[in-house]
């Protein structure tokens, strides 16, 4: 078998804990808490595949829109995350980071965050990034805003890039959305114009290791041209 060739930035959106629930007859949020065992499959996976950036779409600006229990549910399952793993973290050399915007948060969850990000900040086997209230257009909109208040008044795409939260990151090589569904959902539309896109139908809760796996070995059989011609 010839190498695999590892993309450097693999950004997930994970779908389908509601629905991996509902076929359970469970309440949204054990799809949720499934949902965060799949993480941690799946970072495992990424580890030893080698995939130094990892991005969960872990709440978006649309989200807001459900019910008060279900985001209570999900806010705490990502503070109890980050406040149970610190060890894992330092062990495997993990560096935690967020992007959105993450102003209306509860105080615990923010706290949280940040302790997580100071203390893991010199780690770099692996950058592992949430977005949370994280919106592709919110995101550009609160970059247009920073430049604006830098006084310029003509700009190129390098001056977005390096105002957009994702600063720190280089564009997704495998963009992955579980569930079946094939749309975006406001996820990182910019920095995903080159991406290659993958559309698992399992729901995220069932994602694994092996499916990271499996999703690396698709992304091989695709020729990424970034607008030339085949060699
Ligand atoms: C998880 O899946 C994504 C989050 C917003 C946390 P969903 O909760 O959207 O699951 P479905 O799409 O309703 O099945
Ligand atoms: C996208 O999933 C958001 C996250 C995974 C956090 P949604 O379930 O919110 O997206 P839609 O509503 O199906 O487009
Ligand atoms: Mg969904």
């Amino acid at each position: 078998m010839s190498k695999l060739i590892i993309p450097k930035h693999v950004a997930i959106i994970m779908d389908g804990n509601g629905r991996w629930a509902k076929r359970r007859g469970l309440p949204r949020n054990a799809g949720h808490k499934a949902g965060i065992k799949a993480i941690e499959k799946t970072i495992e996976g990424a580890l030893s595949l080698g995939v130094k950036h990892l991005t969960f779409y872990a709440f978006s600006t649309e989200n807001w829109k459900r019910s008060k229990e279900e985001i209570d549910g999900i806010f705490a399952l990502i503070r109890d995350y980050l406040k149970d793993n610190p060890v894992f973290f330092k062990e495997k050399n993990i560096c935690i980071k967020h992007i959105g915007n993450i102003t209306p948060f509860p105080n615990d969850l923010k706290q949280q965050l940040s302790k997580s990000e100071q203390n893991t900040l010199k780690n770099d086997k692996l950058i592992l990034t949430f977005a949370l209230n994280y919106g592709g257009r919110d995101e550009i909109v609160r970059a247009v805003n920073k430049i604006i208040n830098s006084g310029k008044m003509e700009i190129n795409y390098k001056d977005i890039e390096q105002n957009l939260d994702t600063y720190f990151l280089p564009e997704p090589d495998l963009v992955i959305r579980t569930s079946g569904e094939k749309r975006l959902s406001n996820f990182m539309m910019l920095q995903m114009a080159y991406s290659e896109l993958y559309f698992p139908k399992l729901y995220w809760p069932d994602f694994s290791g092996k499916q990271l796996l499996k999703a690396v070995k698709i992304y091989n059989k695709r020729e990424r041209r970034f607008g030339g011609i085949s060699q």
